[in-house]
C-alpha cells in the first residue's frame, strides 16, 4: 500500500502476539495518542504510526486508492472494466456517504445502518470496511451475511468485479455445500447467515473475522435472529470486533435498542437517504381468481401498451415461475407472429433460490434491443420469488406486478409439521415490492388485489423464529454450549413451547439426554450441515450395513428436485421417470437415479433424455463427497449390503431411525394416509409408490390445494416401535386409530427385541461408545 500517496498505514511491523492483533493495534494507537499529547512523539513518527492506522482511514484516502492505477489488493494495474464499474458505483447513494460512514465506523464498535434497497449497502459497505480494516494484512476476514443463497453468490460475483479480483480469491462466498473461498487469500466473504452461525458453533469467538456485517436484518430469518444474539454477546468479549447491522426498512430503532449497551447509549444509526422516483400504484377492482394467469395477462398488456422499461413479476415458487415464463414466452411469440412489427422482443428470465449459477447472472443482462430502429421496444421480464423484494436489485425495472403472495414457512408445533405455504404478504412487503419500480425513473406497480384487501394485510411479516421448527437451531445452540435456551437474548422471544418441543424432538432422536445435555450422537449430528433427522439416519446407518446407500439418499434429499417436468412435455417426463422407478419407494428410486447417473456419466445426453436436472445431480455428487469427508472425520463407516433385498430392508430400517416422526398409515381409499399426529394426507402425485403399503415414512409434508406427503417409502411399524422406543411410548398417547394400530403391532412383538436394538439405543446414550 506504500505506493498510494498519503498511505502509510502499513501494519507489517506490528508485532505478532498471542492476543488478537487488533487489541495490540488498538493499544498502540492509544499509546501513540498519549505520547503525542505529552509531546514525546515527534512529527515524523506520528505520521507513520499514528493517524493512518487501520480503522483510522478517511474517505479521502480511500478515494485516492480507488482512483489509483494499481489495485492495492493485487498489485496489478486496474482494468478498464474496473474503471467503468467505478463510475457507476459513484452514482450509488451509499457511495456518496463514504466520508460519513468512516467517521462513524472509526469511532464505534456497533453500527446500525439503514438504506433503501438498491442504495448500495450490500455491494459497497463491505468494501468500505475492507479498505479500513485492511484484513489481508493480518489474516483477517470481513464477513457479510446474506439471507439467501442466490443473493450470496450473485453479490459476491459482482463485488469481485468491482474490486477487480477473481471470484473465490480475494473476494469469495460460502453457502451450504459450496465454499468458494481461498484460505489465506480471501479477505472479503459473503456467506449465508446459516453458515456463519455454524462457524460460531465451532469457534464461538469467530476469531477469523475483523468485522461482521449482518445484511438484510429486516428479513428476520431464523439464522439472522440467532446470529444477532450470538454477536451481541460476542461483541462484549471481543472489543476489536466490529458489527454492522444493515436493513432496508426504517424500523431501525428496534435493532438500536437491541444492541444498546444501556438505554441511553444506543449504537449510532448510519442512514443513507434513498433516491427513489414516484411509483404509481394501481389495484384491481375485483379479487382475481387465478393470480398466475392474471399476472401473465398483465405482462403481455404492459409489453404491448407501456413505454420502455423492464418488468418484475413476483410469484411464489420454482414450478409456478417456470410455468409462467414458459407461457409468457409462448404468448409473446404468438403475438409477434400475428402482429409483426407491432410487438418488440421480450426476454423472460426466472429467478428463484435453487437456480443454477450460470443462469443467475442473466437477470443482470440488458434488455433485448428493439427489433427495428424506432420499432416497439425490447423488454426484459424477471419472474421472481421474494428474492427480488429486497435481497437483489435489478436495474432497469419500471413495472412491478404484485399478486400479493409469497411462500412462507409455517410450523405447527403440536403436529410437528413445518411446511412452506403460499401466504399473503405484509403491507411492508407490498411497499418494498412497489419500490422496485421506482429505482431509475418513475414507475408503475400493479397490485393484483383490491385496495380493500391491501388494508387488511398484516403490517409486517412475522419473524421466522416465531413460526419455524427450531430443532436444528436448538441442536446448534446446545452444541455451542448455550444451554439456557430461555435465557438467550432473542430479538423476539420464541414461544417457550417451541423451544421445549425442539428439545423434546432432539431427545427422541437421542441427540440430547433427558436433562438436555448433548449426547455423543448429538455432538456428531451437529457437525453435519443437515436436518437432524437426516444426520441421525446417516450416522446410524452403518448399524444396518447400508451407510453407502443412505449417504447417497441423503445427498439426493439435500439438493433441489432432480426431476424436470416441463409443462409442454409432461407425459414424456413421466414416462422417463417410470423407467427409473424401483419397487419399494421414492427413497430407493433416488438411490437408483444417482447410481444410474454415475453409471452413465460418459453419456452427456443421459440426463437430458431422462428429464433429469444435470446441475442438481452434479451437486448431489459434490454434496456426497462433502458428507463423506465429514463421516470420515467422525469415523462413521461406509458400508454396503451386498444382496438387493437385504439392502432395501436395511435402507428402510435406517430411514425409520431418523424419520420415525414422519410416519403415516393407510386409511380408507386410494392414496389416503393418516400421519402419526392424526393429520389426514394424500400421497403426492409425484410419488411412485406402487404398492401403497400399510405404513409409510415420508420426507416432506407439502400443502398445495390439500395436504400431501412427498418422497415416500414403505416401512414396518415394528421397526418404529423398536428403533424409536422413546417416541413410541404408547401409554402416553391419546387414543386414536394410529395408536390402536400400533398397540396391536406392539402386542405381537413383545419379547422380540433383539440384540441389535439394544446396540442402536445405546449409541444415543451420553458419553458412551
Ligand atoms: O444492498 P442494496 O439493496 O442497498 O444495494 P446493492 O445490492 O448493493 O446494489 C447496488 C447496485 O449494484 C444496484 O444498482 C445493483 O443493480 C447492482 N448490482 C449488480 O449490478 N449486480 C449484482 N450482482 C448485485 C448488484
Ligand atoms: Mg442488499
Amino acid at each position: 500500500w506504500d505506493f498510494i500517496p498519503g498511505w502509510t498505514g502499513s501494519t507489517d511491523e506490528i508485532p505478532r502476539a498471542r492476543e488478537p492483533l487488533y487489541n495490540v493495534v488498538l493499544r498502540e494507537v492509544a499509546a501513540d495518542r498519549e505520547r503525542a499529547a505529552s509531546g514525546t512523539l515527534d512529527g515524523a513518527s506520528a505520521s507513520k504510526d499514528f493517524g493512518y492506522l487501520p480503522r483510522e482511514v478517511t474517505a479521502d484516502q480511500v478515494h485516492l486508492a480507488l482512483e489509483h492505477d494499481i489495485n492495492p489488493f493485487t498489485n496489478q494495474p486496474h482494468t478498464a472494466q474496473y474503471k467503468k464499474i467505478l463510475e457507476s458505483r459513484k452514482t450509488l447513494p451509499v457511495f456518496a456517504h463514504m466520508a460519513e460512514f468512516y467517521k462513524i465506523f472509526n469511532k464505534h464498535q456497533i453500527i446500525i445502518m439503514v438504506g433503501e434497497t438498491g442504495s448500495g449497502k450490500t455491494t459497497q459497505i463491505p468494501q468500505f470496511v475492507a479498505y479500513s480494516d485492511l484484513p489481508h494484512t493480518k489474516h483477517k476476514i470481513v464477513a457479510c451475511t446474506q439471507t439467501r443463497r442466490v443473493a450470496t453468490t450473485a453479490v459476491a460475483e459482482r463485488v469481485a468485479d468491482e474490486m477487480d479480483v477473481q471470484l473465490g480469491q480475494q473476494v469469495g462466498y460460502s453457502i451450504r455445500f459450496e465454499d468458494m473461498t481461498e484460505p489465506g487469500t480471501t479477505f472479503l466473504k459473503y456467506m449465508t447467515d446459516g453458515i456463519l452461525l455454524r462457524e460460531a458453533m465451532h469457534d464461538p469467538d469467530l476469531s477469523r473475522y475483523s468485522t461482521i456485517i449482518v445484511d438484510d436484518a429486516h428479513e428476520r430469518t431464523l439464522a439472522t435472529d440467532i446470529l444477532m444474539g450470538v454477536l451481541k454477546t460476542l461483541a462484549r468479549r471481543r472489543p476489536d470486533l466490529k458489527l454492522i447491522i444493515m436493513s432496508a426498512t426504517l424500523d431501525a430503532l428496534k435493532f438500536q435498542k437491541y444492541f444498546a449497551v444501556s438505554s441511553d447509549a444506543l449504537p449510532p444509526l448510519f442512514k443513507v437517504p434513498g433516491r427513489t422516483h414516484p411509483v404509481e400504484v394501481s389495484y384491481t377492482e375485483e379479487p382475481v381468481s387465478d393470480y398466475v394467469k392474471a399476472a401473465i395477462r398483465l405482462v403481455l398488456k404492459i409489453h404491448r401498451k407501456e413505454k420502455p422499461g423492464d418488468i418484475l413479476v413476483f410469484l411464489t415458487g420454482e414450478e409456478e415461475i417456470e410455468d409462467a415464463c414458459h407461457s409468457i414466452k409462448r404468448e409473446v411469440k404468438t403475438l409477434i407472429d400475428h402482429y409483426p412489427g407491432t410487438v418488440g422482443p421480450l426476454e423472460c428470465i426466472p429467478l428463484y433460490s435453487w437456480l443454477p449459477p450460470q443462469q443467475q447472472q442473466r437477470i443482470f443482462d440488458p434488455p433485448p434491443t428493439a427489433g427495428s430502429p424506432g420499432g416497439p421496444p425490447g423488454r426484459k421480464v424477471v419472474v421472481s420469488t421474494n428474492i427480488a423484494e429486497s435481497s437483489l436489485t435489478i436495474d432497469g425495472i419500471v413495472y412491478v406486478v404484485d399478486p400479493g403472495f409469497s411462500k412462507q414457512k409455517v410450523y405447527n408445533p403440536s403436529t410437528r409439521v413445518e411446511s412452506l405455504l403460499v401466504s399473503l404478504i405484509s403491507k411492508e412487503s407490498a411497499q418494498q415490492r412497489a419500490g422496485r419500480a421506482g429505482r431509475t425513473r418513475p414507475g408503475k406497480c400493479f397490485r393484483l388485489y383490491t385496495e380493500n384487501d391491501m388494508s387488511e394485510l398484516e403490517e409486517q411479516t412475522e419473524p421466522e423464529i416465531l413460526r419455524s421448527n427450531l430443532v436444528s437451531t436448538v441442536l446448534m445452540l446446545v452444541k455451542a454450549g448455550i444451554k439456557d435456551l430461555d435465557k438467550f437474548d432473542y430479538l423476539d422471544e420464541p414461544a417457550p413451547e417451541s423451544l421445549s418441543r425442539a428439545l423434546e424432538v432432539l431427545n427422541y432422536l437421542a441427540a440430547v439426554d433427558d436433562d438436555g445435555n448433548l449426547t455423543a450422537l448429538g455432538s456428531i449430528m451437529a457437525e453435519f450441515p443437515l436436518d437432524p433427522q437426516l444426520s441421525k439416519m446417516l450416522i446410524i446407518s452403518p448399524e444396518f450395513k447400508c451407510s453407502n446407500e443412505i449417504l447417497t439418499i441423503t445427498s439426493m434429499l439435500s439438493v433441489p428436485n432432480v426431476w424436470l417436468r416441463p409443462s409442454n412435455k409432461r407425459e414424456e417426463a413421466d414416462a422417463a421417470k417410470a423407467m427409473l422407478t424401483v419397487p419399494g419407494g421414492d427413497h430407493l428410486m433416488l438411490l437408483n437415479v444417482y447410481n444410474e447417473y454415475i453409471r452413465n456419466q460418459h453419456d452427456k445426453d443421459w440426463t437430458y433424455n431422462h428429464y433429469l436436472s444435470a446441475p442438481a445431480l452434479l451437486q448431489a455428487v459434490s454434496v456426497r463427497e462433502q458428507l463423506e469427508r465429514t463421516m470420515g472425520r467422525f469415523e462413521v463407516d461406509i458400508v454396503s449390503v451386498q444382496d438387493q433385498i437385504g439392502m432395501s430392508l436395511a435402507i428402510k430400517q435406517a430411514l425409520c431411525c431418523g424419520f420415525f416422526m414422519q410416519v403415516a398409515h393407510k386409511v380408507g381409499g386410494k392414496r389416503n394416509y393418516m400421519t402419526v399426529n392424526n393429520q389426514p394426507v394424500v400421497l403426492h402425485p409425484s410419488c411412485r409408490l406402487d404398492t401403497q403399503p400399510e405404513w409409510v415414512i415420508f420426507n416432506e409434508f407439502v400443502v398445495t390445494n390439500r395436504p400431501y406427503i412427498r418422497t415416500v417409502t414403505g416401512g414396518q411399524p415394528g421397526w418404529l416401535l423398536e428403533y424409536a422406543r422413546l417416541y413410541f411410548d404408547l401409554k402416553d398417547w391419546p387414543d386414536s386409530e394410529t395408536k390402536r394400530a400400533l398397540v396391536r403391532v406392539a402386542t405381537k412383538m413383545t419379547g422380540r427385541f433383539g440384540a441389535r436394538f439394544d446396540k442402536v439405543a445405546r449409541i444415543g446414550e451420553s458419553g458412551e461408545e
